[in-house]
């Protein structure tokens, strides 16, 4: 794909392109800041909040969906993927916020959803009121129905949130939804759906905006020759060799190298981050090679674990060599918080994130967790995902220390997770409760109005007023963390530093400085050079348990 320009009227300049090494905020619209007291967040409360994102120090926000919708999976069905959600605002307030964003000096990315559509999307509404076989019906992927009436399924595929994959159309067909079943997936393989995302992708980046967040990016094609798979050979997502019927196909690219047709005819050239889960030997077809950029979700899958944590940096910098920027995150909002997946105990057989899960749905009640220890292994994680070569993500809340709220009441659940399985699940809604902005007052600051879901009591004690008043809070440890790293940019230089103890790990950077973090139950000498920054304080010349500390060499 190296005939297609993503970036060199920048690499002309021997400059790096501002996504490769940027933090980017991910701000989920519906939850951040409430402008008018209906209880929804809404662009014009984030615009209010500029201020906040540019004294925090980030480069970028990502703005989750705004667009249309019936929030049946908070934004991620959408029904007119050119316009704002009146719910969210206007166009107009877009353009202010994008205008406002720009001025501060922040880059802005926002999401787009290709995989699937809403099922109140007017194609969809076509496709639905239009006979098998039809050209409306080729925007998605109908299939008849197994059974001498087709009213079975036509296999035993099910939806990433529980239950069948599959959705009677009243006719004998039925559509695919590998996600809720208000998100009919898309037929990729139709050329009218590719010419019309390239038009959203235009409509959005002449309006200004500087990148994409491209979700369920390794989904988009699919193979349904028959014989259908049967589901129980199909757990394997994450394939090394791009056999999947489902994820990650070798056609993909294709589309992408349409799409930074599209990227590279700006300029500067607009840039996307791929949500791609695939096998890590495949995530530069998406990044270098497909859509400029691709997340790296081994960090979030990973336990507060110095061999975890060894080998996913490992990993991540090894797409270096295959030209592909590293990416870093900790959490985001289809995650349990990192501050409390942090705060429990580790059990055989499951990685924190499973650990979470299973806590969850037992409304935070066992097993036990410890939000300190939690909240003080995500101070010190952050700090090791900062000092590294590439990109960061932070989702909101997380540089508050804010934990996971497990015991949300049954009926604020939202998550379709939690709806469709029936109890398996918990979902999602618990890391996407409204921010709290002051200690107190109604909904924390979030709004002149209700929150929802609703805040726990002790939302206040992590808001947003108390945390910049303390000089230890975590809110204080990412400002001071932020504004270090941009005096300390060091390129893609990076080399481990043997520290002697397999619980402490330490690299350094461009040869001039050091992070080192103590993952073990002991404090550790600290090794020679000026401190520079501690994720907790340090005991005279001692790194404490779970801590990071940045100092410069001597
Ligand atoms: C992505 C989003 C998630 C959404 C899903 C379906 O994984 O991050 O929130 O539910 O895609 O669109
Ligand atoms: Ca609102």
């Amino acid at each position: 794909m190296s005939d297609i320009p993503l970036s060199q009227p920048d690499q002309a300049k021997d400059e790096v392109p501002w996504w490769r090494t940027a933090v980017v905020y991910q701000i989920y619209p519906r939850t951040f800041a409430d402008s008018n007291g209906d209880g929804i967040g809404d662009l014009p409360g984030i615009t209010s909040r500029v201020p906040y994102l540019r004294e925090l120090g980030v480069d970028a926000v990502w703005l989750c969906p705004f667009y249309p919708s019936a929030l049946a999976d908070g934004g991620y069905d959408v029904d007119d993927y050119c316009n704002v959600d009146p719910r969210f605002g206007t166009l107009a307030d877009f353009d202010a916020l994008i205008t406002v964003l720009h001025s501060a000096g922040l880059k802005v990315l926002i999401d787009i959803v290709p995989n699937h559509s809403s099922n109140r999307h007017p194609w969809f509404v076509e496709a639905l009121g239009s006979r098998p076989g039809s050209a409306a019906r080729d925007r998605y992927i109908f299939r008849w129905g197994a059974g001498s009436a087709g009213d079975q399924p036509p296999n035993d595929w099910q939806s990433q949130f529980g239950g069948p994959a599959w959705e009677p159309a009243g006719d004998g067909q039925w559509y695919l939804h590998l996600f809720a079943a208000e998100q009919p997936d898309l037929n990729w393989h139709n050329q009218q759906v590719r010419a019309d995302f390239r038009r959203t992708l235009r409509f959005w980046a002449d309006r200004g905006v500087d990148g994409f967040r491209v979700d369920v990016a390794h989904g988009l094609i699919k193979d349904l020759n028959e014989p259908y798979q049967p589901w129980s050979r199909l757990s394997d997502i994450t394939r090394p060799d791009g056999s999947h019927p489902l994820w990650d196909r070798e056609e993909l690219p294709e589309v992408y190298r349409e799409w930074r047709q599209v990227f590279g005819s700006y300029d500067p050239p607009r840039i996307a981050v791929a949500e791609a889960a695939v096998h890590p030997t495949r995530r530069h077809r998406y990044g270098a090679d497909g859509l400029g950029m691709a997340f790296n979700f081994e960090m979030q899958e990973a336990d507060w674990d110095p061999a975890d944590y060894r080998r996913v940096i490992d990993s991540g910098l090894g797409d270096l060599a295959k030209g592909n920027t590293p990416t870093w995150l900790l959490g985001c909002h289809d995650t349990p918080r990192v501050a409390t997946r942090y705060g429990l105990p580790r059990q055989d057989g499951g990685t924190a994130q499973q650990i979470a899960r299973q806590w969850l749905l037992t409304d935070g009640r066992q097993p036990s967790v410890d939000p300190t220890l939690g909240q003080r292994r995500a101070r010190a994680a952050i700090m090791v995902l900062l000092a590294l070569p590439g990109s960061t993500y932070i989702y909101q809340g997380d540089e508050l220390g804010l934990p996971e709220v497990p015991d949300l009441p049954a009926e604020e659940l939202q998550d379709p997770m939690a709806i469709r399985s029936k109890g398996k699940e918990k979902g999602r809604d618990g890391c996407r409760v409204p921010l709290p902005w002051t200690t107190d007052g109604p909904s924390f600051g979030f709004g002149p109005g209700p929150a929802r879901p609703p805040q726990p009591p002790w939302y206040g004690e992590y808001s947003v007023d108390g945390q910049s008043t303390q000089r230890d809070s975590t809110l204080a440890l990412y400002r001071a963390t932020l504004a270090l790293r941009r005096t300390l940019l060091a390129g893609d230089d990076f080399a481990w530093q043997d520290t002697g103890s397999d619980n402490v790990m330490a690299f350094r950077r461009a040869g001039a400085w050091l992070s080192i973090t103590n993952f073990g139950p002991r404090s550790f000498a600290m090794p020679a050079g000026d401190l520079m920054l501690a994720s907790s304080p340090l005991d005279r010349d001692q790194l404490p348990t779970d801590t990071t500390a940045w100092l410069r060499s001597t």
